[in-house]
This record gives structure tokens, sequence and C-alpha cells, in this order.
């Protein structure tokens, strides 16, 4: 990068000079110069959270999660070489280990962000030993189902309900291996909160966590979100 490029306040990704603005982080710069970074728990309107570190990437040699790194002149960043998708593949492979994510069955299938940053890095199979943790389903509410065994700890569900509808129906219970959301009842049951099927929280999921019922196949497999356009192009080709 050239120190007049600098000095304008841009930084440089996979070689390539990007301008950002006061306050951006390194993948909100990348996102808004429709410049794809793979992330799954950063959402542009609730912002980082850092927790699941796909968006890996290294900053001046050293590796930082692009989602809570801010972006400033100068910076020299990659992103799409063979080692840090490689490492991206890995914790993709660990998170589907880690759950039960049986895409094929999933009515969330090419409308899931897991499974389309899984195509996108080529990831073929689990790889590791998989889990199967015993997670429960919660059907108890009339209008949504709540299947934990998709769960990433993205949190996007507690920002949404508690900045946006004012519930704080969800919360993060259990630490490490434990950690898992917990429903703000007396009962534990979904139909025992705030919970409404037009509040953020209800379709902000970005895996099949948080389901609307009797809506599983409204749009069909083929016709969903992800099914024509890959997540990359999503972000190349204009904003979300
Ligand atoms: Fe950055 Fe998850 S998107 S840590």
């Amino acid at each position: 990068m050239t120190p007049d490029l600098a000095a304008a306040g841009c930084f440089s990704l996979d070689g390539e000079d990007l301008p950002f603005q006061p306050g951006d982080s390194i993948l909100q710069a990348a996102t808004r110069a429709k410049r794809y970074i793979p992330h799954l728990c950063w959402h542009p309107e609730f912002g980082a959270h850092g927790s699941c570190r796909i968006c890996t990437v290294k900053v001046n040699g050293r590796v930082g999660a692009a989602c809570t790194t801010p972006a400033a002149a100068g910076l020299e960043v990659q992103s799409h070489t063979a080692e840090l998708d490689k490492q991206r593949k890995t914790l993709l492979q660990m998170l589907f280990v880690e759950g039960n994510h049986f895409c094929p069955s999933c009515e969330k299938s090419g409308n899931c962000l897991l499974q389309a940053t899984a195509y996108q890095l080529g990831m073929e199979g689990p790889h590791f030993e998989e889990f199967y943790p015993d997670r429960p389903v919660d059907a108890s509410h009339m209008d949504l189902l709540l299947d934990f065994n998709r769960c990433i700890l993205c949190e996007l569900c507690v920002k949404a309900s508690h900045k946006v509808d004012g519930k704080d129906v969800f919360a993060m219970g259990g630490r490490g291996l434990d950690t898992h959301l917990v429903l703000n009842s007396a009962s534990g049951k979904l139909v025992d909160t705030a919970m409404a099927l037009g509040d953020r929280a209800a379709d902000i999921c970005p895996v099949g966590v948080i389901l609307p019922k009797r809506r599983g196949f409204v749009i069909p497999i083929g016709q969903r979100r992800f099914d024509g356009q890959s997540v990359a192009e999503q972000v190349e080709d204009g904003p979300k």
C-alpha cells in the first residue's frame, strides 16, 4: 500500500485497497465494499460477537477476528488464503460435530448460513467424530418451534430479543462445552415467555433453531436464499 492511500483512509485486503469509515471493523468495511469475508456470528444489524472465529484474518501478519478488529489506515489484511480457509473449514467441522446438523432433513436447508458457509469453503464432511449431543426440542409455543440441536451460540436471538423486541426471551447458560441457550420463563419453555411470531428474534436465527410453525416448506427446496446464489456472491452483489 502506498503512503498516499494510507493517508486517505484505506487498508489493504488481499492486496486490494479498500476505504473504511470511522468506527468500522475490517469485516464491516469489507462488506460495504462488497468483499466477502466468511462469518457466522456477525450481523450487520447487531455488530460483532466475536465467538465463531470463522472471520479470522491475518492483520499485519497477526491472526485476528475481522469482525472485532478495527479497520485502520495502512493495515495489510489477508483473508482468502489457503491456510486461513483451511482453518475456517476446521472450525466449521467442529461446529457441525458439536451439534446435530442433519441438513437433508432440516427445514432451514437452503436458508442456513452455516450450511451455505460450509458449501462456500468446500467442506465435504465432518472429519471429526460426531458428539451427537442429547438436546431437547421445544414445541410448546403455538407459532414457533425451537430445535436446540442446531444452535451455534451466535447469540443473535439474545441480542434481537433484548435490543429490538425489548423482551429478553433468550439468554446463555452454562459454561464451556455446556454453554447453551436458555429461556426466560419459570418453566423454561417458550410458551411461557413473551415471545411472539412477529418478533425480530423470531427470524434472526442464521441456522435452524428458531422456526415458524406451519411454514417449513412454503418456499420449496431449490428456491431458497442460498440455492441460486452462494453466500459470497450475495455479499459481492450487494447488501444482505
Ligand atoms: Fe467474527 Fe464470528 S463473525 S467471530
